[in-house]
């Protein structure tokens, strides 16, 4: 099959050149493209049956009527969320959509524990401090997370992990989920209403999906049932938190740290280097003016089981998909 790969950066093409090779699988013929997918570039795919993407390229209904007049009868994935695709739209052009539910969970949920100890603790202050030869403790002192109560919102396959991680630190977890999972309460971990879980937690951390329940689920209201100085983490996807209000509550200090490995307007900023640009998004530019919030460029996927398990799993949507078998990771509209 000839398969083109969207925003596919070097990490990328050496995991799937490599798994490809090690599966023997020299019957697909793979183009690889930096650029994202969007009506613009649509036409790089032309002949190929099959077109694998990641979380920010565009997989509307334009795009995927240009891609099915071009040949492509296969959208495969290289991610668990599927927001950004138009299920309707595929179904009705004959496309196939797969994803990759889960490969490596432990992954996204060490680096939500990895933003927690830098926010709390500031070992990225600390590391530029020592390197200017400043060894002043002024302003560098965190909490200790034994004792602290922090509420996991979604105890889906990485909710879960990161309950495990919070309870080794001594943190006492509550949580919430449409579908209570009997392991999260096994961990330790007590379920209550979503409004209990932002009265009652220091630390707040999202991994729910991004859906039309769930858009801008910490706005205002929710900002103001929680207590000052809270801590909300997201690496789930950036419109849970509706942006301004995270502002506002930062500038008047309820919001006393802000961790984000995603964000709302991320798309045509994140992956890519804009370091020689000035950067036009006034509301992500204000973001980073606050010395207590910490932005990655969604990363928190980004490790090298990860990357296996994405690469794995994708060759296996797709081989499945070239013997007219059903891998099980087919998307259909809700
Ligand atoms: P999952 O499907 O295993 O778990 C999601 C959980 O959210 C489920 O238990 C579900 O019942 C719950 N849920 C859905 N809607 C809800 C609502 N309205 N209220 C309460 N609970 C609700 O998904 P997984 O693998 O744990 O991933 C979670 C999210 O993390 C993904 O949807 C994706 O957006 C994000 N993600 C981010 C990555 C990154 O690199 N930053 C990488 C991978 C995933």
């Amino acid at each position: 099959m000839r398969i083109a790969f969207f925003s596919a950066r070097p990490f990328d093409r050496d995991v799937f050149l490599a798994t490809h090779a090690s599966r023997g699988m020299d019957r697909h013929d793979l183009h690889f493209f930096d650029t994202r997918l969007t009506e613009a570039t649509a036409a790089l795919a032309a002949g190929c049956e099959g077109v694998c993407v990641f979380v920010n390229d565009q997989v509307g209904a334009g795009v995927l009527t240009a891609l099915a007049a071009g040949g492509t009868r296969l959208i495969a994935l290289r991610s668990a969320g599927f927001n950004h695709v138009d299920l309707e739209a595929a179904v009705g052009l004959g496309l196939t959509v797969s994803r990759v539910p889960a490969y490596s969970p432990y992954a996204v949920a060490e680096h939500t524990l990895a933003l927690i100890l830098t926010l709390n603790r500031k070992t990225h202050k600390a590391y530029a401090r020592v390197r200017e030869g400043n060894f002043s403790l002024d302003g560098l002192t965190g909490f200790d997370l034994h004792g602290t109560t922090a509420g996991v919102v979604g105890t889906g396959t990485i909710g879960r992990c990161v309950i495990r991680a919070l309870i080794g630190f001594g943190c006492h977890v509550v949580c919430h989920d449409l579908e209570p999972h009997p392991d999260a309460r096994a961990l330790g971990a007590r379920y209550v209403a979503l409004d209990e879980l932002f009265a009652s937690s220091a630390i707040v951390t999202l991994h729910v999906p991004l859906t039309p329940d769930t858009r801008h689920m910490i706005d205002a209201a929710a900002i103001a049932q929680m207590p000052r100085g809270v801590m909300i983490i997201n690496t789930g996807r950036g419109a849970l938190i509706d942006t301004r209000a995270a502002i506002d509550g930062l500038k008047r200090g309820h919001i006393g740290y802000l961790g984000l490995d995603v964000y709302e307007e991320e798309e045509g900023l994140f992956f890519d280097d804009h370091s020689a640009s000035v950067i036009q998004d006034d509301v992500f530019a204000r973001l980073l003016t606050f010395p207590n919030v910490l932005v990655t460029g969604h990363q928190a996927f980004l490790t090298r089981d990860a990357l296996q398990g994405i690469a794995s799993t994708t060759f296996d949507n797709i081989e499945a998909f070239a013997a007219g078998r059903r891998s099980g990771n087919e998307l259909t509209p809700a």
